[in-house]
């Protein structure tokens, strides 16, 4: 049995919009075990972005409780709140937010001398390894408007790896890549994982899912179904695809 590392309970999120009441998370209840490979999935204006960044501390719920390994992060205080994000969590977007005055390598070093609890000879040395994980190395001292989307996403990959993350939160990690690249960082996300990295990634691109092991559907903010596979293999990636058409199709996807 899998430890949880995000339970959520009654978990709501609304925006008022001209007065009214968005509701765009509805009384949501999931666990993200560790170890997993997890995958929202849904339509366009699901809610997907708003549940992630509503369990990883983003943005705060309007109601109901997110336990991150027991601990409430609902109405805890924004000191210890950062603290978990800058150390127990690692962000991964379509857009990749790289700070465009630093280099590749300087982008993911920076948030592990932030951090305080390595030197930062220690920090600059996982930072090399990381790159050179995520096929990089070779772009590490361009900056981030001199290196394809590719390589900027394996950059920030491991940015989001540098300080050891319990969780990686992937929103359209491939969004805004072209279909080589996509398989690339596709792999990478896939290797970690295979490592003992958890993984809870947003996609509503069924060959980005297929990497994953656990799919949670998303409608109108509620989660209506759940489906497992075992973890990736390449050999039977259209196998999965059909597998995850089939199940998205009885989801009325
Ligand atoms: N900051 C915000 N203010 C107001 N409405 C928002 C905000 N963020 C998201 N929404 C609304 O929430 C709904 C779900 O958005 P989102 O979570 O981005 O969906 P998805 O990621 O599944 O496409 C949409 O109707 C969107 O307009
Ligand atoms: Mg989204």
């Amino acid at each position: 049995m899998k430890n949880a590392i995000i339970k959520t309970t009654d978990l709501c999120k609304s925006f008022a919009n001209n007065g009214r009441q968005n509701h765009v998370l509805d009384m949501v209840n999931l666990e993200i075990y560790e170890q997993d490979f997890t995958v929202i999935m849904g339509s366009s204006g699901a809610g997907k972005s708003t549940l992630l960044y509503t369990i990883s501390g983003m943005d705060a719920a309007t109601s109901g409780s997110v336990q991150y390994r027991g601990t409430e992060l609902v109405g805890c205080r924004e000191k210890e709140m950062a603290d978990i994000r800058a150390r127990k969590f690692g962000f991964v977007f379509q857009q990749m937010h790289l700070v465009s005055n630093l280099t590749l390598f300087e982008n993911a070093a920076v948030v592990g001398y932030l951090d305080g609890t390595r030197s930062k000879k220690d920090v600059d040395s996982r930072a090399e390894m990381l790159l050179c994980k995520m096929h990089v190395e070779h772009a590490k001292d361009r900056l981030p408007s001199q290196v394809s989307g590719g390589e900027a996403q394996r950059a920030a990959i491991a940015r989001a790896l540098i300080n050891e993350p319990d969780i990686i939160f992937a929103d359209e990690p491939t969004g805004a890549l072209n279909k080589q690249n996509t398989k690339e960082v596709l792999e990478l996300l896939t290797e970690i994982n295979r490592q003992g990295q958890s993984v809870l990634m947003v996609t509503h691109d069924v060959r980005a899912a297929i990497c994953g092991s656990r799919f949670l559907y998303l409608e109108d903010g509620r989660i209506i179904g759940e489906m497992t596979m075992p973890p990736y293999e390449e050999e039977n990636a259209k196998n999965r695809e059909k597998q995850l058409e089939a199940w998205l199709s009885s989801m009325s996807w």
